[in-house]
């Protein structure tokens, strides 16, 4: 059986803002499935599962909408870090990170945490992240990171994410440069035009096998397990977790393991998803170099990552 090191759990799929090019909640989002809060009885046998493997695996406890608006949300990172195995973060918009949160995050040792925060300017940000507040989510981030060194914490890493929409571009460097020495890590991510949001910049020629298939479980608000990532809509799930099987039992079922077949035989036209997919190219076309002020860029298809 193979044992995924990278699990998507999407908590919950609702949203307290509306960006842009959020395949959800934006203005042209094209996702049609249902929202919702995942329940107890999905996420606790999900994650005691994983705590039961032999193997290190990174949660990362969010998915299409706000992590934090699923009330169980501290008892979830709660379980989940009481199993030494698992590794836990979630990205968040920042809105509702106070300062009870910030305790609670130190407190509980969780591994990473990333704001969504798009440019330096309230006009744009606020446009481009509507009900969202530039200042409040710089006042909650700037607050986190006062009270982690209070602490002298080396947990929760944080990090930022730019999404590289045309109209802010010309903030990149003024953001990279506002947080690069506050932060863990820096991000600015490729803008995926909703719906034709599956296709990347700087694809290599030549088609490989996608790693995900191997590596990365999704599970939905709603228990059902996703093809991966890319599955924004789950079109394509092989069943619903704890109702129809385990989350590994699942995982390694017909359908996860009939198109690792097609990718290891170079089929990928044989999968309506993978046919127009370029996430693959990931794995096999990221470098790291040192730029003039000396900060690591990684580049990858999907993102621009910074760090010092
Ligand atoms: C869907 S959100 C879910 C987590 C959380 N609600 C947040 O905003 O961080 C995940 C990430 O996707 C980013 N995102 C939204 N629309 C995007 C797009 N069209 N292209 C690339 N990234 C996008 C968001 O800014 C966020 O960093
Ligand atoms: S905050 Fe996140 S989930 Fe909400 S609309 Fe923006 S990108 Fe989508």
């Amino acid at each position: 059986m193979h044992i995924p090191s990278s699990i998507i759990l999407e908590v919950s799929a609702l949203c307290n803002v509306s960006c842009l090019g959020c395949a959800l909640h934006g203005p042209d989002g094209f996702v049609v499935r249902p929202f919702g809060n995942m329940k107890r009885e999905t996420w606790e046998p999900v994650i005691r599962e994983i705590g039961s493997w032999d193997k290190k695996v990174c949660v990362s406890a969010h998915g299409g909408g706000e992590p934090l608006m699923n009330p169980d949300l501290r008892d979830i990172l709660s379980l989940a870090k009481s199993f030494p195995n698992i590794e836990v973060g979630f990205l968040t918009n920042g809105m509702l990170m106070d300062e009870s949160w910030a305790e609670f995050v130190i407190s509980a040792g969780l591994d990473w945490i990333a704001f969504s925060i798009d440019g330096v300017t309230p006009e744009t940000h606020d446009k481009i992240r509507w009900k969202s507040d530039l200042v409040k989510v710089e006042k909650n981030l700037e607050m986190l990171l006062t009270l982690k060194k209070k602490k002298q914490s080396m947990v929760p890493k944080v990090k930022l994410n730019m999404v590289a929409y045309d109209a802010i571009m010309d903030q990149k460097d003024a953001f990279v440069e506002k947080w690069i020495n506050k932060v863990d890590g820096v991000m600015v991510s490729h803008y995926r035009n909703p719906p034709e949001s599956k296709r990347w910049p700087n694809v290599p020629a030549e088609r490989k096998p996608c790693s995900l298939l191997w590596s990365q479980a999704v599970v939905a608000w709603d228990g059902r397990l996703g093809l991966c990532c890319e599955d924004f809509n789950i079109d394509h799930s092989p069943g619903r977790v704890g109702k129809d099987a385990g989350l590994l039992e699942l995982w390694n079922g017909p359908e996860l393991s009939n198109l690792r077949t097609l990718h290891k035989n170079g089929q990928y036209e044989n999968h309506p998803m993978c046919i127009e997919c370029d996430t693959w190219a990931e794995d096999y076309a990221r470098e790291t170099l040192k730029n003039k002020k000396g900060y690591n860029v990684t580049d990858s298809p999907s993102q621009t990552a910074y760090s010092k």
